[in-house]
C-alpha cells in the first residue's frame, strides 16, 4: 500500500466528523480526504461544499483514492459501497456493525477473492481494541469465554435504573436527551446492536461464523422496579451482556441476555456509556478492557488506527477460522436464569428443566431456574410482547441435561 493514503469518505454525521477532527489533530500521520460523500443536499455542511460529493462512484470509481472509508447510517447502502470498493481493489475501513454481523461470510470471501483488507475495529465496542487483540495476542492461545458490556446506551440506563433509582422510561428519555440514545432506541434496547458485535467478536475469538437471526438477544424492554429490587437486595447489579463460550464438545454458544452481576464481576464497575470486554484465555486467565464504547471521538480514534493499520499493509488473518473451523454454532444449551412472569401459562411456556427458587407473591412472581436456550428464543416475541424479564443468573451454561443436576448439586453444596 502507498504510504500517503488518499481517503474516500462516506458519511459526515457523528463519527464522520469525529474522524475528521482526529485525523487533523494526529500528529505524525499523513492522510487525505480527498472527497466525502453524504445524503442530504440542504443540509449544511461545515467543510468545503467542493469536498462534498451526492455521487457514490465519484468516490468508488476514482483510481486516486486507494483506502475507502465507510461511515454511514444505512447497512444495505452500507454493504453496496463496501462490497463494491473491495471488488475494485480498494482497501476499506468501516465502523458498521450491522453490515459487518449480517454479511460477515461474504466480506471474509470478497477479501480473499480480491486479496484486499477490510478492517473493522470501531464497529465493535467503540474505542475498545478487542479485533486486533484477539487478532494479534490471542491468534494461537485458545479462548474459552468472552463476556462484555457491549452496548452503551443499555448500560447507562441499566445504571440510572439502579444506581440513581430512574424508572426505564425516565433513564431512556435521560439517555436520549443526552444523545447517547436514538430517537427509536429498538436497535439498542432490544440487544441487537450488542449481538452485531458478538457476532463480530465470536468470528475473531473463536473462527465462529453465525447469523443475526440465529443467534438470540433479548434486552432490557421488560425491566421492572421488581428486578430491579431484587437485584439491589441481593447485591447485584444488572447489564446487558452478551455471551460467547466455547462448549466441551467444539460447540460455540452465543447468546445476549440481561445478566445478575455481582461485585466480583470486572463488568460490575462499568457503568453510564463506557464498554468492558472480558477475554477469558485457556492459559492466561481473565484480561479486562474498558473504554468508550460511543461518541464521535472514541469511535473516529478507532477508525483512525484501522487507517493507520492499512498505511502498513496490515490485515485480518482470521487464524481463529483457519485453525478451528471444526468448531460450531449452536443453540442447544441451558442456562440459568431469574424470570419474573404474570400467570402459570408464562411459567409452562418456558419448560424450565429445573426450578432452584420461587417466589409468588400478590404483585408479581418470578422463579430462577435452568432453561433451554431454544425455549427462550421460541418464546422471545412471547416474552417481549407480555413484558416479563428474563436474566441470566451465575456462569453456568452446559449442553447437557445431565449437567443441571450436576450443577445444582454443587451449588447446594456450596451452600
Ligand atoms: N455514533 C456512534 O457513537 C457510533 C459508534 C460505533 C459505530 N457507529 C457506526 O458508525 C456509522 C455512522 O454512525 P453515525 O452515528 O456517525 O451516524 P450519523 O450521525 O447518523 O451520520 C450518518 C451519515 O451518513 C450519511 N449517509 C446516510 N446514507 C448515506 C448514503 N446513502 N450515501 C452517503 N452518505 C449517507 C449521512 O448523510 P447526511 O449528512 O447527508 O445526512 C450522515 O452524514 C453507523 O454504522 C454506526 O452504527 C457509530
Amino acid at each position: 500500500m502507498a504510504t500517503t493514503l488518499k481517503i474516500g469518505l462516506f458519511g459526515f454525521g457523528c463519527v464522520g466528523q469525529g474522524l475528521y477532527h482526529v485525523l487533523n489533530n494526529s500528529k505524525g500521520f499523513k492522510a487525505d480526504i480527498v472527497k466525502i460523500a453524504v445524503k442530504n443536499k440542504s443540509k449544511e455542511r461545515p467543510l468545503e461544499k467542493s469536498l462534498f460529493t451526492f455521487d457514490k462512484y465519484e468516490i468508488l470509481d476514482n483510481p486516486e483514492i486507494n483506502v475507502i472509508v465507510e461511515l454511514i447510517d444505512d447497512a444495505d447502502e452500507a454493504f453496496n459501497i463496501v462490497s463494491y470498493a473491495l471488488s475494485k481493489g480498494k482497501h476499506v475501513v468501516t465502523a458498521n456493525k450491522k453490515m459487518v454481523a449480517s454479511h460477515l461470510k461474504e466480506l471474509y470471501d470478497l477479501q480473499h477473492k480480491y486479496n484486499v483488507s477490510l478492517l473493522y475495529e470501531a464497529s465493535s465496542c467503540g474505542s475498545i481494541p478487542i479485533i486486533r487483540t484477539l487478532e494479534e495476542y490471542f491468534d494461537n492461545e485458545q479462548v474459552a469465554k468472552i463476556t462484555g458490556i457491549f452496548n452503551g446506551t443499555t448500560n447507562y440506563i441499566l445504571t440510572k435504573t439502579i444506581s440513581e433509582k430512574l424508572s426505564y422510561e425516565d433513564a431512556l428519555k435521560q439517555a436520549q436527551e443526552k444523545g447517547f440514545a436514538e430517537s427509536d432506541p429498538t436497535n439498542d434496547v432490544e440487544g441487537f446492536d450488542a449481538k452485531y458485535k458478538a457476532i463480530i467478536i465470536a468470528l475473531h475469538s473463536f473462527g465462529v461464523f453465525s447469523k443475526p437471526e440465529e443467534v438470540l438477544n433479548i434486552g432490557i424492554t421488560a425491566l421492572s422496579n421488581y428486578d430491579i429490587n431484587y437485584a439491589s437486595e441481593k447485591g447485584y447489579k444488572i447489564k446487558l451482556i452478551p455471551t460467547i463460550k466455547k462448549l466441551d464438545n467444539d460447540q460455540i454458544s452465543i447468546f445476549v441476555l440481561p445478566k445478575f452481576v455481582d461485585k466480583n464481576n470486572h463488568l460490575f464497575s462499568v457503568d453510564n456509556e463506557f464498554n468492558g470486554v472480558i477475554v477469558d484465555g485457556e492459559f492466561s486467565g481473565e484480561q479486562f478492557l474498558k473504554g468508550k464504547g460511543a461518541g464521535g471521538h472514541p469511535t473516529g480514534a478507532a477508525v483512525l488506527s484501522d487507517i493507520s493499520a492499512l498505511s502498513y499493509g496490515y490485515k485480518y488473518e482470521y487464524k481463529k477460522h483457519e485453525q478451528h473451523n471444526y468448531l460450531e454454532f449452536t443453540n442447544d444449551v441451558f442456562v440459568k436464569i431469574y424470570f419474573r412472569y404474570n400467570t402459570e401459562i408464562d411459567l409452562q411456556k418456558l419448560n424450565f428443566a429445573e426450578i432452584t427458587e420461587r417466589y409468588s407473591g400478590g404483585e408479581y412472581n418470578y422463579v430462577v431456574g435452568y432453561v433451554s436456550l431454544q425455549n427462550l428464543i421460541d418464546n422471545r416475541p412471547y416474552l417481549l410482547k407480555n413484558k416479563l424479564f428474563v436474566a441470566i443468573v451465575g456462569d453456568e451454561i452446559t449442553n447437557k441435561k445431565a449437567d443441571i443436576l450436576k450443577l445444582n448439586k454443587t451449588a447446594s453444596e456450596k451452600a
